[in-house]
């Protein structure tokens, strides 16, 4: 299918544009809000390379990689980046993984400023919606630190199922810093999913 434009009670959830550059660059340089994430850009080459990546992924029919950027409906403010993207890339670091094609994960990353607004479970809960209403989701992965209460709070409220720990090398700017984080990792099928508590 192609890139689609979502909507919350609150949020819009937007196509990205090449002028979003200093919105998504402070929110990604941020180490302190992301210091528990692998999405740390604090080179504004790389910060460029991916938007670019993200606008020009709006245009792909069919699209496989779904980045939104998430604003207030009442003020138009931007507030954060949501996207949802195939698990494989787990995959190539830990290639014993089970999961196949399929296997939708999201990520969600708020401004401090906009957080603990239940934003975050509001979008969690749209782009689930999402993944298995219209994409071809069999089953939707999510994983984050085990120091995230956030996150972990958000995955759980939605009925994500624990399936197991893991370590990770930490990234910055892509590039492996030596250190490895433990994550955890939870799934929802798309049983557990038509079951689950809207
Ligand atoms: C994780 C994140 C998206 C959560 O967004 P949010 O809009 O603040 O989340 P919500 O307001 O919907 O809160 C969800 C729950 O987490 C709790 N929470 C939010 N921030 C918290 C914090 N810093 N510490 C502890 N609990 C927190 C809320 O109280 C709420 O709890 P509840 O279940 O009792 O209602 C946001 O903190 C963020 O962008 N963090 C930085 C990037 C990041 O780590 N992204 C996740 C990548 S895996």
């Amino acid at each position: 299918m192609k890139f689609v434009e979502l909507e919350t009670e609150r949020l819009r959830l937007r196509a990205c544009r090449a002028d979003d550059f200093d919105d998504v660059f402070a929110l990604y340089s941020d180490r302190e809000n992301m210091k528990y994430t692998r999405n740390i850009i604090t080179n504004a080459d790389t910060m460029r390379e991916a938007l670019m990546r993200w606008v020009g992924g709006v245009d792909a029919d069919p699209c496989y990689d779904f980045e939104w950027i998430i604003e207030l409906k009442s003020t138009d403010e931007f507030i954060g980046h949501a996207l949802v993207m195939d698990f494989g890339w787990q995959k190539e670091i830990s290639p014993d993984l089970s999961y196949n094609e399929g296997h939708c994960e999201t990520s969600i990353f708020i401004l401090p400023q906009h957080q603990r607004q239940g934003y975050g479970r509001e979008i969690k809960r749209a782009v689930l919606d999402f993944m298995f209403e219209s994409l071809n989701c069999r089953e939707h992965v999510s994983s984050c630190d085990e120091r995230n209460i956030a996150s972990q709070r958000i995955i759980e409220s939605v009925g994500m199922k624990f399936d197991h720990s893991w370590d990770i090398p930490k990234a910055i700017d892509g590039e492996q810093t030596g250190e490895t984080e433990r994550r955890r990792v939870y799934t929802m099928s798309r049983a557990d999913w038509e079951a689950r508590d809207a």
